[in-house]
């Protein structure tokens, strides 16, 4: 074998398959781009889905990188095995299309066994149990012998949804000595024995979200070898860590806590631990991770959490891992050069993370050991969620670590406990949030030198001049917390004169915070409200502004609108009309006007058709400050409520109108679009409101509309166009229907009465008819029963029908059976009764319910025995 340092070994397999025809590139940033699937990039094929889909074509059917990754699903692992990481680099070379299972696994051995020298006796291959293909390439053309290929039913590699397929290993025997000892230790055994080096995945399917595989029209090859891991072997040390490529972090950290390495597996975990875990931190921060309590920020953080705590535990008290960063810059300073650009950054952003975590960890050990303590009297094995919660929350421990600590205990945690209330916080801050928008707690800023402050809608930069924090002025704000913040110039436009503000992001070099209201303070200073969520930011943080534009956009066609509207109305109206108030926002307007009837179907088209008129006459909208005077000489219309100072904006469109305002605007009728009124309603006296959409607003309604006509036309079978004499031609058929059923219901009732009358029977001079009849409603019964009843002189009716899984019954008397002692609401309560109802009524009339329609026959008996009992 050759002894190779990581920078060789990664420059050799580079230069080998460039050798082979492959475009070599560099790795791609940790942070996936344009891939909701995935966190961070954790494979060498990653970045490269599209091209393995076919959805993009690849530069180069043949490609070959070393990939930075980032895995964190076995980060418990991580110190305890030899070959565990969170971060490593992947060595890989692809084929989109091109070669197969021929040359990959043909060029794969090649590279390990001529150019690394890696004897061939101590390599195993595997493959996927039914991969006779694969197989036969490795046992003919490459002369593996079949005893040392074994089928292994999981050889099939996915990393969620996204290309993937069967694959073939190839695994290094490090020699018994580095075996767990088990008799049926062997090549897949988790011991640190078999060393997986390389993996060639034959790429022949893309996996969905709901886990289906659809065969990809292409066949690919995705491989991946391990850099530490095959530098472990070349440098013949006991595992990934001792190799150059992580030792000299392992040294440093051990100088530090001035302990020494290789004398005791825990200080030798921890070690590990923080030597990988600044790796991954680095590397992370250098791509734009920003720590946070979402998504790749809180792996980031859970990371650098990690390894502060596994340093206490060496007894390193102090910050320590800012200098680390040095380390890995040197180590990387081949691979990765623009660690060393972004250092300075770097290090801030661990330095903040670092002190963050610093203050409170103390306490929060102290917590969880008085708990853990309290467990093991009481004898109890699970940490309550409401502590785990305290400590995440009040700490800063992510849950991950405080499981870890208990389980080195032999405990586990309440984690159900503890989601319930991460939910109940959520909720409670968006609550929180909400009314924080609606009532904002400003602190005192009558110290502002607000000469200084500005607006320009147009720019893009900034200087941070006051930050806050429930209602109290602070100088530093970390993620996850909601905000005021005040710029020296911004380009949001804040709510005012019923439309809402804008929203976007105000991004510092460390962190992002996310705009969700903006507002005016009476002297015109303008506040952003939002909330933190990557990293924190600092009072006199240079930040960038980035105000949705599209949202604006909305924001402003819709505005435009309401002016056109407005002129519309008094035009179609008369010039009574005016404005009583108005909301608008990206999605719709709102305008109320001053109007006393109603406005007719005829006049809201017309209004809707001069306010498209002007959209499609390409007019311009022009703003001008001036003062109050000159705006009235011009014929403004004053905003209703607004107070104005001497210099007044004014916004004219064309001729058409020319109003006050200080809202956002297009800078041409044209791009509104299409206007289209979707309501207009009273809302009190004399005041009348209309609501409206414009452009992609307007196309969704209309389309809707159109979907709603679509889905009306398949249920009638018909065209669109054919809906309205199809359905007059339904409703014309269901009125008939109805007639001809009425009639059949009369007939049906007529026979049947007669049917009954033929039965019926004479009990002491009382005639009776009992039966059941097949109207199954109680009102069909009911007629049926007076039908009979008519005919009766001196008798009653008991009549029962099943209506679905319930029966109905209903009991009539004639006066002269009454007088005789009949009583229809005791018949009816027995008869009910055993059909598991209920009911009863007078004497000649009563109605019931049950719930057993199997007991109908029994039930009408019974009438006829509690009939003959009445008239005994
Ligand atoms: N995608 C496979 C792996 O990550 C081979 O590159 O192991």
């Amino acid at each position: 074998m050759i002894y190779m340092t990581g920078n060789e070994l990664r420059k050799k397999f580079l230069q080998f398959f460039a050798d082979k025809n492959h475009l070599v590139l560099q790795s791609a940033p940790l942070i996936p781009e344009n891939d909701p699937t995935l966190l961070l990039v954790g494979a060498g094929m990653a970045p490269f889905k599209p091209f393995f889909t076919g959805k993009m074509n690849p530069p180069h059917p043949r490609i070959s990188t070393s990939q930075k990754c980032v895995r964190t699903g076995d980060i418990e692992n991580v110190g305890r095995t030899a070959r565990h990481h969170t971060f490593f680099e992947m060595l890989g070379n692809f084929s989109f299309g091109d070669y197969f299972k021929k040359e990959a696994i043909a060029w794969a051995w090649e590279f390990i066994t001529e150019h690394l020298e890696m004897p061939v006796d101590k390599l195993w291959v595997t493959i996927h149990t039914g991969d006779d293909e694969a197989f036969a390439i490795w046992t003919q053309d490459i002369k593996v012998p079949a005893d040392r290929i074994i089928r292994m039913e999981d050889n099939f590699w996915e990393i969620g949804p996204g290309p993937c397929g069967p694959c073939s290993e190839i695994y290094f025997d490090l020699g018994e000595e580095r075996g767990c000892g088990n008799a049926d230790c062997a090549v897949g055994c988790d011991c640190d024995r078999y060393l997986e080096i390389w993996n060639l995945v034959f790429t022949q399917y893309d996996r969905d979200e709901a886990g289906n595989y659809t065969p990809l029209a292409k066949k690919n090859i995705d491989t991946g070898a391990g850099l530490e891991r095959i530098a472990s072997v070349l440098q013949l040390k006991p595992s990934n860590f001792e190799t150059d490529l992580l030792f000299p972090l392992i040294a440093y950290a051990a100088k530090i806590a001035n302990v020494e390495y290789g004398h005791s597996n825990k200080i030798d975990v921890s070690l590990k631990v923080i030597a990988d875990h600044i790796r991954s931190m680095t590397v992370m921060i250098a791509d734009g991770v920003l720590p946070s309590n979402e998504g790749r920020g809180y792996v980031l953080r859970r990371i650098l959490r990690r390894a502060v705590r596994h340093a206490r535990l060496l007894g390193i008290e102090r910050m320590f891992l800012v200098e680390m960063v040095d380390v890995v810059v040197e180590i990387f300073a081949e691979a990765y050069p623009d660690l060393g650009e972004k250092e300075a950054y770097i290090k801030k952003v661990i330095q903040l993370e670092e002190e963050r975590f610093q203050t409170t960890l103390v306490q929060g050990m102290e917590l969880l050991t008085k708990h853990i303590q309290a467990l093991k009297e009481t004898g109890v094995k699970i940490l309550d969620g409401a502590t785990v919660f305290k400590l995440y929350d009040t700490f800063g421990f992510p849950w991950e670590l405080t499981l870890e600590i208990v389980e080195e205990h032999g405990m586990e945690l309440d984690k159900q406990a503890f989601d319930i209330a991460m939910k109940e916080q959520r909720e409670r801050a968006r609550a929180g949030r909400q009314a924080n928008e609606e009532q904002v707690i400003i602190p005192d800023l009558s110290h502002l030198d607000t000469a200084q402050l500005s607006i320009n809608e147009e720019g893009h930069d900034a200087n941070v001049v006051l930050l806050w924090k429930n209602g109290v002025i602070v100088n530093e704000v970390h993620d996850g917390e909601d905000i005021g913040i005040i710029l020296d110039v911004t380009a949001f436009h804040a709510e005012g004169g019923g439309q809402v503000g804008d929203n976007g992001f105000i991004e510092g070099a460390l962190g992002k915070i996310e705009i969700t209201a903006v507002k005016k303070l009476l002297n015109g200073t303008v506040y952003h409200l939002g909330h933190v969520i990557e990293g924190s930011l600092k009072v006199s943080d240079a930040v960038a502004l980035k105000v949705d534009l599209r949202r604006r956009r909305d924001i402003a066609r819709n505005h435009t609108a309401t002016h056109l509207l407005h002129a519309a109305l008094k035009e179609v109206l008369g010039s009574h009309v005016n404005q009583a108030g108005s909301f608008v926002n990206p999605d719709r307007l709102r305008f109320d006007f001053s109007h006393f009837s109603q406005v007719t179907v005829e006049e809201l088209a017309a209004v809707e058709k001069i306010v498209n008129r002007a959209a499609l006459e390409n007019i311009s909208v022009d703003i001008i400050e001036t003062s109050q005077d000159k705006a009235k000489e011009m014929g403004a219309l004053a905003l209703f409520g607004e107070k104005y100072g001497e210099s007044v904006r004014v916004v004219s469109v064309g001729d058409v109108s020319i109003e006050l305002c200080g809202g956002s605007h297009i800078r041409n009728t044209a791009e509104i679009g299409l206007v289209k009124i979707v309501s207009e309603a009273g809302i009190g006296s004399g005041i009348r409101r209309i609501e409206a959409v414009t452009g992609t607003g307007a196309v969704e309604y209309i389309n809707a509309r159109e979907n709603l006509l679509l889905n009306a036309a398949t249920l009638l079978k018909a065209r669109p166009e054919e809906i309205i004499t199809r359905v007059d031609s339904v409703i014309s058929k269901v009125k008939e229907l109805e007639q001809e059923l009425a009639a059949l219901t009369a007939k049906q009732a007529h026979v049947e009465v007669q049917e009954l009358l033929a039965k019926a029977q004479e009990v002491n001079q009382v005639q009776v008819v009992v039966g059941q009849v097949s109207s199954a409603d109680m009102d069909g019964l009911r007629t049926v029963a007076d039908l009979v009843r008519d005919h009766l002189k001196c008798g009653v009716v008991a009549l029962g029908s099943v209506n679905a899984d319930k029966v109905n019954f209903v009991v009539m008397a004639t006066k002269e059976a009454v007088a005789k002692g009949i009583h229809a609401g005791n018949i009816v309560k027995v008869v009910a009764k055993i059909a598991g109802g209920g009911g009863g009524g007078r004497p000649d009339m009563a109605q019931a319910g049950g719930k057993q329609p199997e007991k109908i026959a029994e039930a009408l008996q019974a009438a006829v025995e509690v009939i003959s009992n009445q008239v005994q």
